[in-house]
């Protein structure tokens, strides 16, 4: 690739990647803050977008339309489904869907709207990138489908609902609409998240605990991709 786009959907996400850029200049784009710098001699450009869908969608399109990105990571942090994941934990998303997508009144299936997928993969190639760097650090990574939403679920029966619906085994709100943007651009792209709580009743409480530590996980591990790409 030419330029790798970084993104998160918090400040928290992004701190430990900017810490570790070289020759950094910012610009404000849409109300959100560009980094542009070096990491070992690759060009890329670092931004978190704000909560949700919505804005995530204008961040990744930016990324790739108004600084020439041409491949994109996603780092962040998730609340669990699967018993599987405890917090700290890492998932990366071999596909994405929209949770709260429903024209089930038409007939159609939960995420789904015509012309578009319910799950949309992920890049092959960066995940088996991410394999092999989980490999070599000695990290349990597992790979699942990511459920995206504006919801912050704090609640067993949506998160529930929400993994026998779409198999998924981590819920967050984003992932899906880079998926989108990135599917529709042509662009590669990858999805990876630390677990911040497990979608419950603590899931509140658990988000403000661990946010930074999970974000820091994530965002170390996605950085040390960046040498393979
Ligand atoms: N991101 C991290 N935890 C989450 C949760 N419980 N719901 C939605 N997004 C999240």
């Amino acid at each position: 690739p030419k330029k790798i786009a970084i993104m998160g959907a918090m400040p928290e996400e992004i701190a430990p990647l900017l810490d570790k850029l070289d020759n950094v200049t910012t610009s404000v784009y849409a109300c959100n803050t560009y980094y542009e710098g070096t990491y070992r001699g690759k060009e890329i450009v670092v931004a978190y977008s704000k909560i949700g869908k919505v804005f995530a969608t204008l961040t990744a399109t930016m990324l790739i339309e108004k600084f020439g990105c041409d491949l994109l990571l996603f780092s962040g942090v998730a609340g669990a489904i699967s018993d599987e994941l405890a917090i700290g934990d890492l998932i990366i998303a071999d596909g994405l869907c929209q949770h709260d997508l429903d024209i089930t009144a038409f007939g159609h299936p939960h995420g789904y709207v015509p012309e578009g997928e319910v799950c949309i993969p992920t890049d092959v190639t960066l995940r088996n990138i991410a394999k092999e760097v989980a490999n070599e650090k000695g990290l349990k990574l597992k790979e699942g489908i990511i459920a995206t939403g504006d919801q912050f679920v704090a609640n067993s029966e949506r998160k529930e609902w929400i993994g026998e619906t779409f198999k998924a085994h981590a819920l967050e709100m984003e992932g899906a609409s880079v998926a989108v943007v990135c599917s529709s651009m042509g662009v590669p792209f990858f999805i990876m998240r630390a677990i911040s709580d497990s979608a419950d009743m603590d899931a509140g409480f658990d988000f403000d605990a661990f946010l930074e530590s999970s974000a820091k996980t994530s965002a170390d591990f996605v950085i040390s991709m960046v040498e393979k790409i």
